[in-house]
């Protein structure tokens, strides 16, 4: 098969290393693709969110199959134009999507089906909003409605600080439209899970689990960014644990969504908070995490491809899925400053040394490959994933690798794994 894999980050050169693995793929593209991934697969210049360009570049190419991996072509609709061009695309089409692109949605759909989340509240009347919080014991979770780059949720300690939210999100509008409606919701506490899951509308197969360190420094202090690092399995995340969430919110959640003519085909993400009460939703994504998929699709022992085609076709249920026992961590290294202001088109020397190291692959997000030099061309810069028999071990290999990696202000953190 001729598979295109819309994207360009280290989640993408996770799917294509994973899709290079297949006995059935025979050529892989990406678009826009990256330094590392131009190693896998032939990379072409066209944007994620340039609909009409993947299309036609699909056409082109005369794929078997489009992979569409981040979250705003799968909510603007790109599943759906390659659908209707007549082309097989692995990813939720927009209606589905809007898991993910509208909070409002998804927390209404969960409280509809009983589906536990945290208690919640939507504004689009920034007066109301301001009442609302006044009344809110500390701390106040406030996110706007849309997509934001996962920079759209603001933890307020205090309600003066939920209030100076609900105003830069409403009135300045510090994340654009999508601030045009808010939720706000209960803070809640506990360990966070991400786990992700294939599906085709009527199956669903959780993945092995992970956790993600969304914060830019050590000791979960700093700003939120898309992820600095991940492990896999999540020690939290126990058996009984995870028939719970199977029972209570992974199959619920595919049944409501296929209940409101909105059947979800594709990856699907269930950010988790393990509460006192039970787990809990804090978000869902329509796609695969990223870092997440740096750990756990190294772990995934099945056919990616296979996997992909069986969803497109709704027959998940007729083929296994194994995963391969023991662990995986991923340490992201970022520019500096990231996730604000960071330069980039730095050289970055070492990647052979740590690439050569035993159960070591070193993911690219953020490069570029120029005259044969590769060179930092983003915030976040590589996922450096190593695999062992123990998150200790794999935990160990991966910051030996990480050592061997060098370029001008890089910034990693030192804990990963190692926080609660
Ligand atoms: P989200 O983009 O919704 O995943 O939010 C980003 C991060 O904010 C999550 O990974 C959590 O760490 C935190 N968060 C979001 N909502 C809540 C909540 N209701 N209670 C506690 N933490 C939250
Ligand atoms: N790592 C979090 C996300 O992919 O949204």
């Amino acid at each position: 098969m001729k598979i295109l894999v819309v994207g360009g980050g280290g989640r993408e050169h996770a799917i294509v290393k994973k899709l290079a693995e297949s006995r059935k793929v025979e050529s892989l593209y990406c678009a826009p693709g990256n330094g590392g991934i131009s190693q896998l697969a032939e990379c072409f210049p066209v944007k994620a969110t340039d609909l009409e360009g993947q299309l036609a570049l699909a056409k082109k190419l005369k794929v078997d199959m489009v992979v569409v991996a981040p979250d705003d072509p799968l909510c603007l609709g790109l599943v759906d134009l390659l659908e209707q061009n007549g082309i097989r695309a692995f990813g939720p089409r927009k209606n589905a999507a809007i898991l993910e692109g509208s909070k409002v949605f998804s927390k209404q759909l969960m409280k509809q089906y009983g589906i536990p989340t945290a208690k919640y509240a939507v504004f689009d009347d920034m007066q109301a909003a301001l009442e609302y919080v006044a009344q809110q014991p500390a701390p106040i979770v406030v996110k706007a409605e849309g997509l934001a780059l996962g920079k759209g949720v603001i933890i307020a300690q205090t309600q003066q600080e939920a209030a100076d939210a609900v105003h830069s999100m409403m009135q300045d509008k510090a994340f654009g439209d999508a601030g045009n409606r808010i939720v706000i919701e209960e803070f809640l506490t506990g360990t966070e899970v991400t786990v992700l899951a294939f599906t085709d509308g009527k199956t669903l197969v959780p993945m092995v689990s992970s956790k993600d360190h969304k914060r830019a420094l050590d000791g979960d202090k700093g700003l939120n960014t898309g992820g600095m690092g991940t492990i896999s399995p999540n020690p939290a995340y126990t058996d009984e644990i995870a028939q719970r969430c199977m029972a209570e919110i992974f199959l619920p959640t595919v049944e409501a969504m296929r209940a409101e003519g909105r059947t979800f085909k594709g990856c699907l993400y269930f950010g988790l908070m393990l509460t006192q009460d039970g787990p809990k939703v804090i978000e869902y994504n329509a796609r695969f995490g990223d870092p997440e998929t740096q750990v756990v699709l190294p772990r995934l022992e099945s056919d990616l491809c296979e996997i992909f085609d069986a969803i497109i076709d709704e027959r998940l249920a007729e083929i296994p899925v194994h995963w391969k026992p023991g662990a995986a961590a991923c340490i992201v290294i970022a520019s500096g400053g990231y996730p604000v202001k960071y330069q980039s088109g730095y050289p970055i020397e070492g990647l052979e040394q740590a690439e050569a190291m035993q159960d070591v692959t070193v993911y690219h997000a953020g490069t570029k490959l120029e005259n044969g030099r590769f060179l930092t061309a983003g915030g976040r810069v590589l996922g450096v994933t190593a695999t062992g028999e123990t998150l200790e071990a794999a935990l160990t290999q991966a910051y030996a690798a990480v050592e061997k990696i060098h370029f001008q202000d890089a910034h990693y953190r030192h804990d990963i794994g190692r926080t609660k």
